[in-house]
């Protein structure tokens, strides 16, 4: 059934000048935009989002990457979208992701990957209410 989820464009992908080859990836493989905007999260924003990160040995690494500069954020629509998103985006490493995946094309590391998709209908909803409020999205 058609359902969303929630992306963002990370500071490596923006700075490498891919978020118009990211953005038609996306709406190439069917993905309706349904809520998009370009900001940059706080210190405090990084650590909330990602707060189930936070014991993990690269949090502090994390939070530093996701703050250094602007993301693109959205929201998007499509039948099973949480899942194919990410067979769309790949595997968290872009050494392991698949040819033709987003990550393969434009990650350069781990933690610098480029995007990042929701991991559940829930976290997608979760994730989405964190940037946008309901008139923001369409
Ligand atoms: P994502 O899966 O979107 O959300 C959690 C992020 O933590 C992940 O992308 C990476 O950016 C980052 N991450 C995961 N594992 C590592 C790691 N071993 N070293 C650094 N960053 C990581």
């Amino acid at each position: 059934s058609t359902n969303r989820t929630f992306t963002m464009i990370k500071p490596d992908a923006v700075e490498n000048g891919h978020i118009g080859g990211i953005l038609d990836k996306i709406t190439s493989a069917g993905f309706k935009i349904v809520a998009m905007k370009y900001t940059q999260l706080s210190k405090r924003d990084a650590q909330e989002f990602y707060a189930i990160h936070k014991e993990r040995p690269f949090f502090g690494e994390l939070v530093e990457f996701m703050t250094r500069g602007p993301i693109v954020a959205a929201i998007l629509e499509k039948d099973n979208a949480v899942e194919d998103f990410r067979a769309l985006i790949g595997a968290t490493n872009p050494a392991d992701a698949a040819e033709g995946t987003i990550r393969k094309m434009y990650a350069t590391s781990i933690g610098e990957n480029a995007v990042h998709g929701s991991d559940s209908d829930e976290n997608a909803a979760i994730e989405g209410a964190f940037h946008f409020s309901g008139r923001e999205i369409f």
